[in-house]
């Protein structure tokens, strides 16, 4: 059986008399890209959130890799905390600094490694996330949309983390440059042996490099699985989103 890294129970989150989830349930296996679906609104992002301790759900537990997340102790949880890395929605980078800086950023602040290890790692990541050398020395506003979120990928892996949360990673991209960034996130699962927690509306990234997902609805999750399993869901919320992607799945096949 797969091991499970993430495990949401029974989760319920109020803000103020906005009740977002009622009783969610999910849970990532290791070495997964797992999507999150569902509509604006639906708790995607918050969900996340709590999966990375940024916010809690007022009652029922999240796991993240065997440890519980309501009474972790603060030791462990900074111990968590360096096993994880954060692409978020905005891929918001320090304007201030380079993207070398801002790569480096978690290294100066948690480790006593000498600088020249330091640079030697970032130039390391910044060519891994497939960004040329000389981006390093640029500032965020001289990227284009493509690369800030090449820059945000590089310095969300710079600590090695085991597992990579991603929130709408392609949203702002053309086609291509989407493709191009699925690739990139199912290259470096195989090379880094990363899970991957990724919101996404991009039925083209679920249709091709996302393993299993969750539609989050009616505050809930809806439903889990392969993307082959869902679509045989008849729920009408799920039927929404899946439209015209059965038939296509169909074609595709040859069926
Ligand atoms: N810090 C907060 N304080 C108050 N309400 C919040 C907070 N964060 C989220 N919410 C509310 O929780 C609900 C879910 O928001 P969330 O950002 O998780 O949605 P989402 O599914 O990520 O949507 P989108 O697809 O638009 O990003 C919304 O009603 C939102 O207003
Ligand atoms: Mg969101």
């Amino acid at each position: 059986m797969s091991n499970t890294v993430i495990e949401v129970s029974d989760i319920v989150t109020r803000f103020g008399t906005n009740i977002v989830h009622d009783g969610a349930n999910l849970s990532v296996r290791q070495g997964e890209i797992y999507g999150l679906l569902g509509g604006s609104g639906s708790g995607k992002t918050t969900l996340l959130k709590q999966m990375i301790m940024l916010l809690h759900p007022q009652s029922g537990e999240i796991s993240v890799l065997g440890q519980k997340l309501s009474t972790i102790s603060r030791t462990d949880s900074a111990i968590l905390r360096r096993n994880w890395g954060v692409l978020f929605q905005s891929g918001a980078l320090y304007s201030s600094l380079t993207v070398a800086e801002n790569v480096g950023i978690k290294l100066r602040e948690y480790t006593d490694l000498p600088l020249k290890l330091i640079q030697d790692i970032v130039r390391m990541k910044i060519n891994m996330v497939g960004l040329p050398e000389t981006a390093a020395e640029l500032y965020p506003a001289e990227l284009s949309g493509g690369m800030v979120k090449r820059a945000a990928l590089a310095r969300a892996l710079v600590m090695d983390p085991a597992l990579l949360f991603l929130d709408e990673p392609t949203s702002g991209l053309d086609p291509v440059g989407a493709e191009a960034f699925d690739n990139l996130i199912l290259e470096l699962r195989e090379i880094l042996d990363l899970t991957v927690v990724m919101v996404t509306h991009d039925l083209d990234s679920i249709w091709s490099i996302v393993d299993r997902f969750a539609v989050l609805g009616e505050k809930k999750v809806i439903a889990e699985g392969t993307l082959n399993e869902i679509i045989e869901n008849p729920q009408p919320i799920v039927r929404q989103f899946f439209g015209g992607i059965r038939g296509r799945i169909r074609s595709q096949n040859g069926k």
